[in-house]
């Protein structure tokens, strides 16, 4: 079983998300899973232009680590996203990333990926960003098994620190037996859903401009036999 683990913070593992995290890919490795982690602080993972290549010819344009990234996810059982709290959301670096992740959304393209979130702030919010990560995790088509967040409690300390490290490991189990049990989470079932019609129907309005993406939805909805 493959985990990629993906971190946004610019101080990559050395910081609270990445000593956070750590206790998370803790409970993968007792799971007996393989971890690659990327720092995205050492990728070059450009902003998003808007060329909509990735709809025509499902390849991005910009020539840097993004295409890398994309291949591991689409290789991947299980990934799990980390980022500091930055003004109520994920950092610039995840947020550049989730950008240019564009194309996988239009196709949906890890539906059946299981994916875990982690996130800490200076005061709070946790849950708010944890949120959007999650629902980020399902435009992919993934399903998310859950997510941990935390205010540090100084320089480099989380409040309660053993409980939460506690915590953070049962994440890292609970993200491979999902993944082992091919574990149901109906609860995003009916957003994923509804962002399925919604997207599968805008590839459908764009016809030929979208050549890529519609022959993928082409073959999804023949292997699913709809
Ligand atoms: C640019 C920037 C924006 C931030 N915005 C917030 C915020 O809106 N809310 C918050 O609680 N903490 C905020 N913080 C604090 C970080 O989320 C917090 O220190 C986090 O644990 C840093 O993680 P790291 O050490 O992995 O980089 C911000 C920090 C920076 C540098």
């Amino acid at each position: 079983m493959k985990i990629l683990a993906i971190i946004g913070s610019p101080r990559g593992m050395q910081g609270n998300t990445g000593r956070l995290l750590d206790e998370v890919l803790s409970g993968v490795r007792e799971a007996g899973a393989e971890i690659e982690i990327l720092s995205l602080k050492s990728l070059n993972v450009q902003p998003c232009v808007a060329c909509d290549m990735c709809h025509k010819d499902g390849i991005c344009n910009i020539k840097d680590d993004y295409e890398t990234i994309k291949d591991k996810l689409l290789a991947c059982d299980g990934f799990i996203l980390a980022s500091p709290n930055y003004i109520f959301s994920v950092s610039a670096q995840m947020k550049a990333l989730f950008d240019r992740c564009n194309g996988l959304i239009h196709c949906m393209a890890l539906e059946g990926k299981y994916a875990a979130m982690v996130e800490t702030s200076g005061g709070g919010e946790d849950e708010e960003v944890l949120a959007y990560m999650s629902r980020f995790v399902n435009t992919l088509g993934a399903n998310s098994v859950g997510g941990i967040g935390s205010a540090v409690a100084g320089v480099r300390t989380f409040s309660d620190e053993e409980n939460l490290y506690t915590k953070a490991r049962t994440l890292g189990k609970k993200l491979c037996q999902s993944i082992t049990d091919k574990q149901a989470y109906p609860d995003q079932d009916g957003f994923r859903a509804a962002f399925r019609l919604r997207i599968s129907g805008l590839v459908d309005f764009m016809q030929e401009y979208w050549p890529f993406e519609r022959e993928y939805w082409k073959k999804k909805r023949m292997n699913a036999g709809m």
